[in-house]
């Protein structure tokens, strides 16, 4: 396996900065220190810049189905758009068919991933019933399998949605085999009332997806799943939290010192309910769950991030093309739910955060990398710079300016929620096992060459 040199460049990890020539050999890092000079395959000059582990993308739907349509990215289009972006491992979701269990439904999604992933890939399973079969599953895929994550939805109903018995066996299952709860936390059935209502008041436009999922639906959510939590004695980690009210709770429990976490995503830190009045149907192309909100929300998320309350930046990236999202034309209820990001996360969350003054570059690489990497079970593999781990590293310009763009960016989707924003900061070269996959911006790895991760126990943060 070639070897790689990455000098000259300023080494930032989640809880130091400092000058230093990374050497890696064998897909791994075997050296850190100042005027390193082995020969190497690949050399990369830093100079400027700063090299930082790759992006840990804890939460996509990649090739996802969703009625008669999927999701617009596969996984090799996926991940290549993620490593174009500076991040190189994802976990994604694997979701069983109704009926399905749950080891079927990890070989249906690893067939999906393989041959087609160009970085390394693990997932959750998502559960859509608990029966005595699918708690016996659970222990299964996290002994043998390397699936430590389990998700339950608290919306969706008829669909995805678990009732809060199905949830609390779930928790506690997953508790015995050492494996973390994820919940979507909205309240499906109240959401599911407002939304019967807006629709016979013929209230259809896209903003109606907001004003029928209020933050107290979340709030309320989320409370219910962090005292399941409690009662069940497990870890509980709160998908995509888009509001203050839902945070406070994250928040308290966290004081208390429960092994509750939480993530939130680019689209809660810049986007809003304005929106949803976009013309046309340009408000449809925001549509997903949580939906946007308001500014104050977003000051709230901005202080979790820099506080701690909050501890992964992920992406929920699920693109629909705007054709499909057209679907939802005279009924917001019926607009696929999601929007694409996995691209750009890191060139976001760095311009608007680090840039910005809100976190510091450091507090960046724990949100984007280490803090997932070490809740899902990849730490120290992935999301470390230090001998032993692999060599997934970013050579990030702090300088480099992009104009966001779906004419420019790789998802394939054509549309992009943030369509002609300016941000600094940007990856120039991208490492994925010490292969150079992303060289001064161009994409050089190949399909199929990302590996399916067996993940280990996750750690909760210290509150
Ligand atoms: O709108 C969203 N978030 N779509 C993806 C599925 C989910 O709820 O995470
Ligand atoms: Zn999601």
């Amino acid at each position: 396996m070639p070897s790689a040199l990455v000098r000259n460049g300023r080494v930032v990890t989640a809880t130091a900065s400092f000058d230093a020539d990374v050497y890696v050999d064998a897909g791994r890092i075997a050296l850190l220190g100042q005027g390193l000079s082995l020969p190497a395959d690949t050399v990369v000059d830093a100079s400027g810049c700063l090299v930082m582990p790759g992006g840990v993308d804890v939460h996509t739907h990649l090739d996802m189905p969703a009625g008669e349509i999927a999701s617009a990215d596969d996984f090799e289009t996926g991940t290549r758009a993620a490593a174009l972006g500076g991040t190189t491992t994802v976990v994604d979701f694997a979701t069983p068919e109704r009926g399905q269990s749950l080891l079927a439904a990890l070989d249906t999604w690893r067939a999906k991933a393989e041959g087609r992933a160009v970085v390394d890939y693990g997932f959750h399973m998502a559960l859509r019933e608990v029966a005595d079969s699918t708690l016996a599953d659970m222990a299964r895929l996290a002994r043998d399998e390397g699936v430590t994550s389990f998700k339950a939805y608290l919306a969706y109903p008829g669909v995805l949605q678990v009732d809060d018995g199905a949830f609390f066996r779930a928790l506690g299952a997953a508790r015995e085999c050492g494996a973390l709860t994820l919940v979507h936390a909205e309240n499906g059935g109240v959401i599911d009332v407002l939304v019967k209502r807006a629709l016979a008041r013929g209230d259809t436009a896209p903003r109606f997806h907001a004003l029928t999922r209020p933050p107290a639906v979340e709030a309320e959510a989320t409370a219910r799943a962090i005292a399941l939590a409690e009662i069940a004695g497990g870890p509980l980690y709160v998908v995509h939290l888009s509001c203050a009210p839902a945070l406070a709770h994250v928040a308290a429990a966290r004081d208390r010192g429960l092994p509750v976490q939480a993530e939130t995503c680019p689209q809660y830190l810049f986007l809003s309910t304005t929106d949803y009045d976009r013309p046309g149907l340009d408000g449809a192309l925001y549509v997903m769950s949580p939906p946007l909100r308001e500014a104050s929300d977003q000051d709230a998320l901005w202080r979790g991030l820099a506080g701690g309350d909050l501890q992964v930046v992920a992406t929920d990236h699920c693109p629909f093309t705007v054709a499909d999202k057209a679907r939802g034309r005279g009924d917001f209820s019926r607009i696929p739910n999601g929007a694409p990001g996995i691209e750009t996360r890191l060139m976001l969350l760095w311009d608007g955060g680090v840039r910005a003054g809100k976190i510091d570059e450091n507090r960046f690489v724990d949100l984007v990398s280490t803090g997932p990497a070490r809740a899902f079970g990849l730490w120290p593999r992935k999301g470390a710079i230090a001998v032993g781990s692999d060599a997934d590293l970013v050579v990030w310009d702090p300088e480099r300016v992009t104009r966001l763009s779906a004419q420019t960016l790789h998802m394939r989707v054509d549309y992009n929620p943030y369509e002609g924003r300016l941000v600094h900061g940007g990856p120039v070269a991208v490492f994925s096992r010490g292969e150079l996959v992303v060289e001064r911006g161009e994409w050089k790895g190949r399909p199929g060459r990302g590996e399916f991760l067996k993940r280990g126990h996750g750690a909760p943060r210290p509150v």
